[in-house]
């Protein structure tokens, strides 16, 4: 039986963190051997926001260097560039008869982005989602690994797959937001606010691109208090995710210390100690970050392999894009 098809999309807009490797990317390398998967970089989405394209091919490259020192394998999955796959901008075309203005200025990002971008508020904005489906459903995509910022996105697509299959014949399955069931690890901003971003809190966010001491750095800096006033004590948010953290990156046994130490701590009998909890963290998150950032920085040197990865996403993505392209071609066109 052939595989399911997973599809999901990257925007090159800053810099991958930590909160992408556990809610995305770990997820990606999981599936690559379960599913038929396409990963992509969406760089004319970025067009939407970012004008400016002065580093985007620069950002194109290290999304998809990032990605592959993180353990996607270009040989078993489909890893490429938006842009080199003009069927999708033709199932756009299609699709962008088939969505409605009114549903389209109604989407939340839509309306967060008019607000942050008063001065540019142009029509990619606004067909977006229609764009988003069209990359999803060009590859005839079941299961899209995405956050729940993109659970709309997935609801609008399915419903022009709906009204394409309603109109032209049964032709697009549709797409579901897809995760393996479980809640994603959530990683928070070392600050405790909000959650690490692309582009805000940098400070208080890691990244895979960091340096040795600037993880050393940013963890020694983040939020932390007193101790707890009882055993036993619920964990702060900004508690708890030291703890996340250092279940990810460190040995059993020194989760189990610290989480023991702070059990037995209480107002007046401190016995967790915070600064050397987060010096044991920022060593063994040094270790983690460490081998990916180097692998994915001499890949980024090595243009011309990474040209060759890209061209031979290119290729196989065609191949499907196409596929779908002439189906959907007949189904309006005849
Ligand atoms: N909109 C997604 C984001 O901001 C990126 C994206 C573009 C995407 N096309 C996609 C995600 C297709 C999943 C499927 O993160």
């Amino acid at each position: 039986m052939a595989k399911e098809v997973v599809l999901s999309g990257i925007r090159p807009t800053g810099f991958l963190h930590l909160g992408n490797y556990f809610g995305a990317m770990r997820n990606y390398v999981r599936m690559q051997d379960e599913f038929d998967c396409y990963f992509f970089v969406a760089n004319w989405h970025a067009l939407t926001t970012h004008p400016d394209t002065q580093t985007l091919k620069a950002a194109v490259h290290r999304v998809i260097a990032e990605n592959i020192a993180c353990g996607l394998d270009p040989e078993k999955v489909c890893l490429y560039v938006q842009s080199d796959v003009p069927e999708i901008a033709e199932l756009y075309l299609y699709l962008n008869t088939l969505a409605y203005k009114g549903e389209l200025e109604k989407t939340t990002t839509f309306k967060d982005k008019s607000r942050q971008q008063p001065e540019n508020i142009n029509a990619g904005l606004l067909t977006y989602p229609v764009l988003q489906a069209a990359d999803i459903l060009i590859h005839r995509a079941v299961k899209v690994p995405v956050g729940k910022d993109q659970e709309q996105h997935l609801e609008m697509a399915r419903t022009f797959a709906e009204r394409f299959n309603h109109r032209y014949g049964d032709v697009l399955p549709l797409p579901y937001a897809f995760n393996y069931g479980g809640e994603l690890t959530k990683i928070l901003s070392l600050d405790g606010i909000g959650k690490m971003s692309k582009s805000e809190n940098q400070l208080a966010t890691l990244y895979l691109a960091d340096e040795d001491d600037v993880i050393r750095k940013k963890i020694m800096k983040a939020k932390t208090d007193a101790g707890p006033s009882e055993p036993n004590s619920v964990k702060p948010d900004y508690i708890q995710n030291l703890f996340t953290l250092m279940n990810i990156v460190s040995t059993a046994d020194t989760l189990e210390k610290f989480n023991a130490d702070f059990n037995n701590s209480s107002s007046g009998n401190c016995i967790i100690r915070y600064g050397d909890m987060k010096k044991q963290l920022a060593e063994d998150m040094v270790q983690f970050i460490k081998p990916i950032r180097t692998k994915a920085a001499d890949l980024q040197q090595n243009k011309e392999l990474l040209e060759k990865i890209i061209q031979h996403g290119a290729q196989k993505a065609r191949v499907s894009a196409s596929a779908t392209l002439q189906i959907v071609r007949k189904a309006i066109l005849g």
